[in-house]
């Protein structure tokens, strides 16, 4: 019932030749039953938008701020990435948080003001490793559920990233048993709050560390239904064959 998605976070990378890896991404997507996101630097987003063009992939931004428009120098709005053509904004990943302290009280804004403007909301949550080691995996991601997934949100309009910070370009991933453990946490809370139907509907995606190599087994992990990558979005080598993975 929930359409795979494979979403790729390309960070502060790429100026206007890395198109050409985008263009190989969409020459050789593999699987059209899988949904596609890519979210490039703002500035790469309109012309993001044109390569797919005619094509099932989505293009997205990486954060944004909670008003439309105003006196917010260096912001970008969901109203703008809309205008570009995006359908997704990544909001509250772990590097925005801690670079910037965005709080779950921002990210629940942004989230809201994305699904406002009629986009998908991507909410990243994780635990640092100190709170892994401290066995509050469960109570960091439980809060961070409460305070950054908007009341208002639908199945259609929110999709939730489990990104473990230790794991975010480390080479690193957890086991199988704790990605399923966090998981079917996330879906069983997401039922207590917005009943079975939405809840069922609400895409998990798993984040850190996923490349051609592990992908298939992560997969295959209850509750799992695509991932957000990082460094192997960045060529069509590495993510075709993660999008192949999510058969
Ligand atoms: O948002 C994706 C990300 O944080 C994971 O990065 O490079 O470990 O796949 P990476």
């Amino acid at each position: 019932m929930r359409r795979k998605l494979a979403a790729g976070n390309w960070k502060m990378n790429g100026v206007k030749a890395q198109l050409a890896e985008l263009d190989n991404i969409r020459k050789t997507h593999p699987n059209p039953a899988v949904d596609v996101l890519i979210c490039p630097p703002a500035t790469l987003l309109s012309d993001a938008v044109k390569t797919v063009s005619g094509y099932p992939m989505m293009i997205g931004g990486q954060d944004c701020h909670t008003a439309n428009s105003g006196a917010h120098t260096g912001d970008i709005s969901a109203d703008m990435i809309k205008d570009a053509g995006g359908t997704a904004v990544i909001v509250g990943h772990s590097e925005r948080r801690e670079d910037h302290g965005e709080s779950d009280a921002q990210i629940c804004a942004k989230a809201t003001t994305v699904m406002e403007n009629g986009l998908i909301a991507v909410v990243c949550i994780g635990e640092s490793l100190a709170q892994r080691e401290a066995g509050e995996t469960l109570s960091v991601i439980g809060a961070q559920l409460a305070g950054s997934v908007p009341d208002t949100a639908s199945a259609a309009q929110l999709v939730i990233a489990y990104e473990p910070i230790w794991a975010i370009g480390t080479g690193l991933i957890p086991t199988l048993e704790q990605i399923a453990e966090v998981h079917d946490f996330m879906r069983e809370n997401m039922i207590q709050r917005f009943g079975t139907d939405t809840a069922n509907g609400i895409r998990l995606l798993y984040g850190g560390s996923v490349k051609p190599g592990n992908a298939t087994e992560i997969f295959a992990v209850s509750n799992v239904d695509g991932a957000l990558v990082g460094g192997a979005s960045l060529t069509a080598a590495d993510f075709c064959p993660i999008i192949a993975a999510l058969e």
